[in-house]
């Protein structure tokens, strides 16, 4: 089975959870500390070794396209001014050999949409997908939960979706999985619902933003209708997956922060500005002193 090289970054979505911040600009340019969202999840598809990178976008969202852009004004003033270092990180936000490929969804139809929207480009291989709101931390020199289901994927050739637990209450957050034990962190997928209310939920494990998928998932997804809240559901194409192919849950090692909701990403924020080599000291002895 071939490599993963290419991700999918659906970022077309409106967030409204996050109005009116994200009126006129993309949830995914918001800052955790000095960097947006949509680069910690480049970043980390970069660190697994995936070297295409298809955004899927939308109206609004191209302050996103010019992230990973070059800067031709700001790169000649911070050049004129000697600040190096700067110009250096500007020039360095995704490595060169590193293509980014931008798609647009011309109507917010779903994340089962979106997905299939890469199809063109993704063509047959398998693919990861990274919803850049869900903020995966992993502690320095630590491998990136999306390396580490890449490297599950090249071990059971299946597709693999990133679990954790999540209170009962909340299960109409998430699509949930049901499964039966497969190894020590993951478990074959046995069926999966997209956002069923806690009184029926299967179980309380949660699919957050990270999946590594098979190219079949598309066919899958051409055949899904709408699903929950009207659109087409993820959820739904990787229930029909499973008719066919194995799929895991893994329960990753690393923390999430749902930087979609207003208190995930305040939580992000704190954690990884308490961690952030510039400000840690002085943050760290705000916290501890206020009031
Ligand atoms: P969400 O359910 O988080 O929706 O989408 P949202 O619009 O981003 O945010 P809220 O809930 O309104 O605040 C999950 C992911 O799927 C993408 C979103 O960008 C997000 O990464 N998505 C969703 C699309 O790309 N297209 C869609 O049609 C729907």
């Amino acid at each position: 089975m071939s490599k993963v090289r290419k991700a999918v970054f659906p970022v077309a979505g409106m967030g409204t959870r996050f109005l009116p911040a994200t009126k006129s600009s993309p949830k995914e340019m918001m800052p955790v500390v000095d960097k947006p969202l949509i680069q910690y999840a480049v970043e980390e598809a970069v660190e697994a070794g995936i070297t295409e990178m298809i955004f899927i976008t939308g109206r609004g969202k191209r302050a996103i396209e010019d992230h990973f852009d070059k800067a031709y004004e700001l790169e000649a003033e911070l050049l004129a001014k000697n600040k190096l270092a700067m110009l250096e990180m500007v020039q360095n936000i995704v490595p060169p050999n590193v293509n980014c490929v931008f798609i647009r969804q011309t109507q917010p139809l779903g994340l089962g949409h979106a997905v299939l929207c890469a199809r063109p480009v993704v063509g047959n291989e398998p693919f990861a997908v990274l919803l850049a709101d869900d903020l995966m931390y992993t502690n320095p020199g630590d491998m990136g939960v999306t390396r580490q289901m890449v490297e599950l994927f090249n071990k059971e050739h299946a597709s693999v979706l990133a679990v954790q637990e999540v209170p009962r209450e909340d299960t109409k957050s998430y699509g949930i999985v049901s499964s039966t034990p497969w190894n020590t962190h993951s478990e074959r997928v046995q069926g999966i619902v997209e956002k069923p209310d806690p009184k029926v939920a299967p179980s309380n494990l949660a699919v957050v933003g990270r999946y590594v998928l098979t190219p079949r998932i598309f066919d899958q997804l051409q055949n899904t209708g709408k699903g929950a809240g009207g659109e087409i559901q993820l959820t739904d194409g990787i229930a029909s997956l499973l008719s066919e192919q194995p799929v895991l849950a893994y329960r990753f090692q690393g923390t999430r922060f749902d930087c979609g909701s207003k208190i995930g990403y305040l939580k992000a924020t704190v954690e990884l500005g308490l961690r952030h080599p510039e400000v840690a000291e002085e943050f760290t002895h705000y916290l501890a002193h206020r009031g």
